[in-house]
């Protein structure tokens, strides 16, 4: 087991990470060159073959048959962000982390590899501590949730950020559907497990796959904890987490997991994926904080990243600037530099 890569993409030093602009370039140089089309299509399960060149294709990801009712939904003004321009759609769609469709060759172009994946239908179970276990479509759920737009910041553990858009409900609305008993402590999310459509599960068949992740129940009834169904007013391309996603905009990105069939209400902290890989690295709680520093890098400031070919550096603000809404529930969270806290 010596050779596989049991450490996510950030593993690499920062330095040696793919900076958007970067990437972006070598996407034109490859352009420039031609290539596009010929040696550089991404073949997909499904036979449908697309270039990583192709400008439309990042975009072209979102299902056919994706519900369409609510959007544009209206936007919520009590969750904007005044200080940073919107990431372009563009960036948010072709920059990724879904390890389901990991691409070796660059973990960060996921999207012509989503081809063979079919995200509707598909269903959600809820099991554990709950009044009764249920079944639901997906398709229905979003149809009947009331829709609506915040604007978030959105921190990646690799020391990235965009500013992004998403549509959707909140997290909370969906608990109280499944109706938890008072023994529920955490609730536990899973994500889809299809290896005919999600190219990943064999070619990085050392994860340990479904990817898994985890809430404190107060932590997910928290009005900001959202379910998005959504991004830029449309329904959510494949790579964006399709049929829908979590998203905690006061942790680090790898806390929300995408494409979730499974919602688990547990007595206990359930293990998560990336902790469970590297649990000096990785805690559970994950919580945006530039005075942890991750074990191989500072978390005092990210890449901004707004347009293909535009990133700024930018401190890095504690709860990712969310520490009105949700401070209270970590009184013991380092506010001066500290070493050495996995938490
Ligand atoms: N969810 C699943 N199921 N699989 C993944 O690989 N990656 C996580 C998170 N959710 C991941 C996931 C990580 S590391 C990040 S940073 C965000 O999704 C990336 O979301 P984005 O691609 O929409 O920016």
């Amino acid at each position: 087991m010596a050779h596989v890569i049991l450490r996510p993409g950030w593993h690499i030093k920062e330095n040696a990470t793919t900076s958007l602009a970067a990437y972006s370039n070598r996407r034109a140089f490859i352009k420039t060159l031609g290539l596009g089309g010929i040696g550089l299509s991404v073949g997909c399960s499904s036979g449908q073959a697309r270039s990583i060149n192709d400008p439309d294709g990042p975009l072209d990801t979102i299902p056919d048959n994706a519900p369409r009712d609510g959007y544009p939904a209206s936007s919520n003004e009590a969750y904007t962000v005044k200080e940073r321009v919107v990431t372009d759609r563009l960036v948010a769609s072709s920059y990724n982390n879904f390890y389901e469709f990991i691409n070796l060759g660059d973990l960060k172009v996921v999207w012509p590899h989503t081809g063979a994946y079919n995200p509707f239908p598909m269903t959600i179970q809820v099991t554990g501590h709950v009044e009764k276990k249920m079944r639901m479509d997906v398709a229905d759920l979003i149809r009947t949730m009331p829709l609506e737009e915040r604007l978030y910041r959105f921190r990646c553990v690799e020391a990235w950020s965009m500013t992004v858009p998403w549509t959707g409900f909140p997290l909370a609305e969906l608990i109280k559907r499944c109706k938890p008993t008072s023994k529920a402590t955490h609730v536990r999310f899973v994500s889809a497990n299809r290896p005919d459509e999600m190219p990943g599960l064999a070619s990085a068949h050392w994860y340990p796959w479904p990817y898994f992740e985890g809430l404190r129940m107060d932590e997910a009834m928290n009005e900001l904890a959202f379910v998005a169904t959504g991004m830029y007013g449309e329904p959510l391309p494949k790579q964006n987490g399709s049929p829908l996603r979590i998203v905690l905009p006061w942790k680090y990105g790898y806390k929300g997991a995408k494409a979730v069939v499974r919602l688990e209400f547990v007595r206990r902290q359930p293990k998560t994926f990336w902790n469970e890989l590297q649990p000096n690295e990785y805690g559970f709680l994950s919580n945006v904080n530039p005075f942890v520093p991750h074990l191989r890098w500072s978390q005092a400031s990210e890449r901004f990243l707004s347009t293909l070919n535009t990133e700024e550096r930018i401190p890095t603000q504690i709860f990712n600037g969310y520490d009105e809404w949700v401070g209270a529930l970590y009184p013991d969270t380092p506010r001066t530099l500290t070493k050495g806290i996995v938490r």
